[in-house]
């Protein structure tokens, strides 16, 4: 219905472990876009950075994490959607979420440290959902490894194919730029003056020898040579197909820093990457352009005003198109409601948003209503999204509450924040609600905890820090009596508030242990919102 709008939009999150990176080359891209003028603008590095002790600066901190975790620009006739995915301190179930909402992503790998451990993670869920996946190896202005091993690394460590799109000639002080392999020309190194997007690089045909020698020497040039035969002998065919099964990712060198090879990956990147697709529903795939508007909530952020205690639902337009104001469906709770409040972000600023399409992201406001996953639609359909799934937090604590008289209060207080999806409590297997274990991704979601239950719900809390770090949910659970389970001596079972047993490991041997000992046991590291 909207066909024109939404073949434009190209919605990617950005992953990497920290410092790679992402937040330069996001700035990058915002250039090109004409999003911001002057790169370095994207978020306060300052205040990202510092350690994070109080839940002031933690919430100032979110304030500005959130306001740049959705960005839009145009570019090129596409309406680009960029998901940030936090990292640091900020890393949390969230940032695995917001994958949920990406058509596809891009890794950033820094090439003096390769495939590094939250890449690895983030990765994972990019493989559990088959979305295609481009690999940007940054830094190649500083000395890189060798980009054979790079190349190497990710396809053992990630088990994906690479195929290298272009190739870096050197890098650190004798980096002279990238060979294109489609259009077999080489690109030359060009230190961009911070914050403009005119490079002053120069195109040259790989056939014309004494201008390519002049340019990178003799030396580059023969190495060049040697690398793309081994190359063009070694490395997987690119195949549009297995790229967008997310089976093949195309790689591409470049150095962010000095605005070195980002546009030449935008302009691969937006040709191979797709518009917004089906997605799976309760009455299967539902068409973005086909269907009326749907969306469904990924994030629920909170306390983003003091003022106003409120909170933020971002949600990930599917099908049709959004007008501000719209009347909707709230599947899971039968009900039609108002959304208000559209909000989109750009650059640094959060502006109401009139009307949006499949592929865009908005925040409304949200009184209390939305779960994570909850399916939205227009009033005449009735269908739910695939849920979100849960995903392994890797720390663990009990909670102890202070003043017994405030149970209720406790119990409220946690079951809430545990439903905006910052983390997941959990029940010892056979007693009651008494105690209460708390799992997280991220470390700095104890502290929000705390902070929250005393300022919101006036709820003191003591949290003792257990020695788990892997969880595991039980896939075939009908087939096993979980009591019955031989476990090791570091196993603790455990159940989730829906009664689902889990069980907690202090080391991954033990996992596979657990797994030999009981035969058919299936453990996963997803859990089914079921
Ligand atoms: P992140 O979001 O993935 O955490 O990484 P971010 O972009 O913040 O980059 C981390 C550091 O790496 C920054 O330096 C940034 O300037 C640098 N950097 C990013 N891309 C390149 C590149 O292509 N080449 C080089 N040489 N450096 C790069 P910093 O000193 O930690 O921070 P800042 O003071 O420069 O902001």
């Amino acid at each position: 219905m909207y066909d024109e709008e939404i073949k434009k939009r190209r919605t990617f999150a950005i992953i990497s472990h920290p410092d790679a990176g992402k937040t330069t080359l996001t700035e990058k891209f915002l250039l090109y876009g004409g999003a911001i003028n002057l790169a370095g603008s994207v978020k306060g590095k300052a205040t990202a950075r510092h350690a994070v002790s109080d839940w002031m600066e933690i919430e100032k901190e979110r304030g500005i994490s959130v306001t740049s975790s959705v960005l839009q620009f145009h570019y090129d006739g596409f309406c680009i959607n960029i998901l940030d995915t936090p990292g640091h301190q900020d890393f949390s179930e969230d940032t695995y979420r917001t994958l949920m909402a990406a058509d596809s992503a891009v890794m950033v790998i820094d090439a003096s440290k390769g495939v590094e451990a939250q890449t690895r993670k983030l990765f994972k869920v990019c493989g559990m959902r088959h979305i295609p996946v481009f690999t940007f190896i940054n830094k190649l202005d500083r000395d890189a490894n060798d980009t054979f091993e790079l190349l190497d690394e990710i396809e053992k460590e990630l088990g994906i194919a690479t195929c290298p799109i272009n190739w870096p000639i050197g890098s650190g002080k004798r980096f002279k730029g990238v060979y294109d392999r489609k259009d077999r020309q080489v690109i030359t190194f060009s230190d961009t003056e911070k914050g403009t997007k005119e490079g002053k690089s120069e195109r040259i045909d790989m056939d014309d020898a004494d201008t390519l020698k002049s340019h990178i020497g003799e030396e580059a040039l023969e190495q060049l040579q040697s690398e793309i035969e081994l190359l063009d002998g070694a490395s997987a065919e690119f195949d549009l197909d297995a790229v967008r099964a997310g089976e093949l990712s195309p790689v591409f060198f470049g150095s962010a820093l000095t605005n070195f090879g980002v546009e030449l990956f935008l302009h691969y990147f937006l040709q191979m990457t797709t518009e917004p697709l089906g997605r799976k529903s309760d009455i299967g795939v539902i068409d973005p352009k086909e269907n009326d508007f749907s969306a469904f909530v990924f994030k629920i952020q909170a306390n983003m005003n003091k003022a106003h205690r409120d909170r933020i639902a971002f949600m990930r337009i599917c099908s049709g198109k959004f007008t501000a104001g719209m009347e909707v469906k709230h599947i899971q709770e039968d009900k039609m409601i108002r959304l208000s409040q559209p909000q989109q972000m750009m650059a640094q600023e959060r502006h109401i948003v009139d009307e949006a399409y499949a592929g865009d992201i908005i925040g409304v406001f949200d009184p209390g209503i939305f779960s994570i996953g909850d399916t939205l639609c227009s009033g005449n359909d009735k269908f739910c999204y695939e849920g979100i799934p849960t995903f392994a937090p890797e720390h663990f604590a009990r909670v102890r509450q202070m003043d017994t008289m405030k149970r209720k209060q406790f119990v409220k207080g946690i079951t809430q924040i545990a439903q905006e999806g910052a983390i997941q409590i959990f029940q010892e297997f056979n007693t009651g609600m008494e105690e209460i274990i708390v799992g997280v991704v991220g470390v700095l979601q104890f502290e929000v905890l705390k902070y929250r239950l005393e300022n919101e719900y006036n709820v003191d809390i003591k949290l003792e820090n257990l020695p788990f770090e892997h969880i595991r949910w039980i896939e075939n659970k009908e087939d096993f009596d979980v009591e019955k389970i031989v476990g090791t001596s570091d196993m603790k079972r455990i159940k989730d508030m829906k009664g689902n047993p889990l069980l907690l490991f202090v080391n991954s041997w033990s996992v596979g242990m657990v797994l030999e000992r009981n035969e058919g046991l299936q453990l996963s590291e997803f859990g089914r919102n079921t």
